[in-house]
């Protein structure tokens, strides 16, 4: 009866770790393909993103204004910090707005001010200056977009390692079993402790 449950532990286990390394083959794949891509890219010109044409955008247009040193309205849009400065980030003019709302893009505080709609305060932006062109209002959208679409794909990819977590979760737990029979109670309860707290899908939405 005992070395039943020990066989199957054993199986368990090895079941994980062949899940786990298929696993991590496949993500070492998608990377080195991407790399690839990237320095294919790079032969040519210069690596143009979503978000590298928006940090170039914001960096010529607004840092004037927004930059590290007394920002207007506490807004820096430099290259290295727009992206904390403005996803998901309360707008100070109006208080029920985000700058940049991943939820609803459309009611994104920053668009409007772009835009020059009705209702906001204030001036339209860039303050002192042309308005952007529709092109340049493009490109803030397109990196929302963007910034949304890569999130989708981290959150997809979480799913599926907690599905390869949760193998190793019941592999761990059938050697906490196990052990507790055979009085070595602490390498199986350990490991099933271990593999739960990587389930944390809901942390990364929001960086
Ligand atoms: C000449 C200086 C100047 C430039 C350039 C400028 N801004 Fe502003 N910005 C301000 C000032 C001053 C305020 C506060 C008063 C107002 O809103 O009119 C402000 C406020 C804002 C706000 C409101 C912040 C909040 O939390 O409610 C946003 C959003 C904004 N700017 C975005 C931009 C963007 C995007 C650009 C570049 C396309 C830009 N600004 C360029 C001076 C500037």
């Amino acid at each position: 009866m005992k070395r039943t449950l020990l066989v199957a532990v054993v199986v368990l286990s090895l079941a994980a770790v062949v899940l786990a390394d298929a696993h991590e083959g496949a993500a070492e794949e998608t990377t080195e393909a991407d790399a690839q891509f990237v320095e294919g890219e790079a032969a040519e010109r210069p690596i143009r993103t979503p978000e590298t044409k928006a940090a170039a955008l914001f960096q010529a247009r607004c840092a004037a204004c927004h930059g590290s040193d007394k920002p207007a309205a506490g807004l820096v849009l430099t290259t290295d910090a727009f992206k904390s400065a403005v996803l998901d980030v309360q707008s100070v003019e109006i208080k029920s707005l985000e700058l940049i709302d991943t939820e609803a893009p459309d009611k994104s505080y920053l668009l409007m001010k772009l835009r020059g709609d009705k209702g906001i305060q204030g001036g339209r932006m860039p303050a002192n200056a042309p308005p952007l062109e529709d092109e340049e209002i493009l490109i803030v959208e397109e990196w929302i977009a963007f910034v949304l679409a890569a999130r989708a794909a981290e959150a997809a990819e979480a799913e599926d390692e907690d599905a390869g977590a949760t193998g190793a979760a019941a592999a761990g737990a059938a050697a906490g079993a196990a052990a507790a029979g055979s009085s070595t109670g602490e390498g199986g309860g350990g490991a099933s402790e271990q593999a739960v707290p990587s389930d944390d899908t809901d942390g990364k939405k929001k960086p």
